[in-house]
């Protein structure tokens, strides 16, 4: 079953390149309404942007030494998708990986991260009380004890992840747009939970030349750059720490949408381009699309299908 779901995974698109270079391993980038570019992510292989940051930091990390195949155990706390994107990188050069994912997070994506060969640690620490981050923290501290050497990579505090989405995600779509006719302003609706591809991509775009304004989602009652937060389920923005990969002088204006708005999106993109979004693309749907009217045609509003809606309940 294991390698199963690993061949399933790695079969679709394999591993990217590092920089944008015309390659069908691209993910699509769709008009999906009038004026409305939705960037399709969860075409990744690991089904999410998060396998661009996984592979780019692993590979970073082996060139330098830090992980050394047979030896290393590479390390992370996640919601999951960034660790569907360690497993892949993980497993092409043989390297275990560990995993503290909160309890509260998709059980769905538990489930098939120990499929896919990852081990979910800290699961009694996390039942009486602890964070993911307090898990890792045991963890790197006890890795004599445990007869481990780990790599921890970071995403949240770790340039790279904001590396892989200005050269690759956002360097792709800059290249994407160029097939469009004539576009020179970019509103680009999107979320934070390290903020490395919000980031990225918009100083991708800058890079290339496009006047960008940038519009950050967030679940009603948070406010993620005063450090606040309350529970909501758009898994993966807003979760907990304000988003330390964020640059904020980027950031021109911030949306709140509920979660009823929230699944009104999600439903209406499944009925009217079978796309079932994840909770956090939906959402980023919901304020982009509000974004989309009367636009001139060298305008565009653009925004991310991060992953597929079928993990969450
Ligand atoms: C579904 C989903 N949406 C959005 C994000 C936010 O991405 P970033 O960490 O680049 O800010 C994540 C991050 O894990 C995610 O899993």
């Amino acid at each position: 079953m294991t390698n199963h779901w690993l061949r399933y995974l790695k079969s679709e698109k394999n591993i990217l390149p590092t920089t944008a270079s015309p390659s069908s391993h691209w993910t699509p980038l769709r008009e999906i309404e009038p004026n409305l570019l939705l960037k399709l992510e969860f075409d990744n292989p690991g089904a999410s942007h998060k396998v661009r940051a996984a592979r780019h930091i692993v590979r970073c990390a082996v060139q330098a030494g830090h992980i050394v195949p047979g030896l290393t155990t590479v390390i992370e706390k996640t919601g999951g998708n960034f660790g569907f994107g360690l497993v892949l990188a993980c497993s092409e050069i043989g390297v275990s990986v560990e995993l503290a994912v909160g309890l509260s997070f998709s059980p769905l994506k538990r489930h098939f991260l120990e499929l896919s060969g990852a081990k979910l640690i800290g699961i009694d620490q996390l039942r009486a009380g602890s964070t993911p981050r307090e898990v890792v923290e045991w963890h790197l501290a006890n890795a004599g004890r445990l007869g481990k050497s780990y790599f921890y990579t970071d995403q949240f505090n770790n340039p790279k992840n904001i590396e892989a989405h200005e050269y690759e995600t956002g360097a792709e779509i800059a290249q994407q747009l160029k097939d469009l006719d004539n576009i020179k302003n970019i509103s680009f609706v999107s979320c934070a939970g390290t903020g490395a591809h919000l980031t990225g991509i918009t100083r991708a775009l800058l890079s290339a030349g496009y006047t960008v304004d940038v519009t950050l989602v967030e679940p009603t009652g948070c406010d993620s750059r005063n450090s606040i937060f309350v529970e909501h389920k758009f898994e993966g923005m807003a979760v907990g720490v304000k988003p330390p990969l964020l640059d904020w002088d980027l950031v021109s204006d911030t949306v709140h949408i509920d979660h009823a708005s929230m699944l009104a999106t999600k439903q209406r993109i499944a009925a009217t381009q079978g796309y079932i979004v994840g909770n956090t693309s939906a959402a980023c749907l919901a304020a982009a699309s509000a974004l989309t009217v009367q636009l001139p045609k060298s305008h565009k509003v653009l925004t991310i299908a991060y992953d597929h809606g079928l993990w969450y309940a």
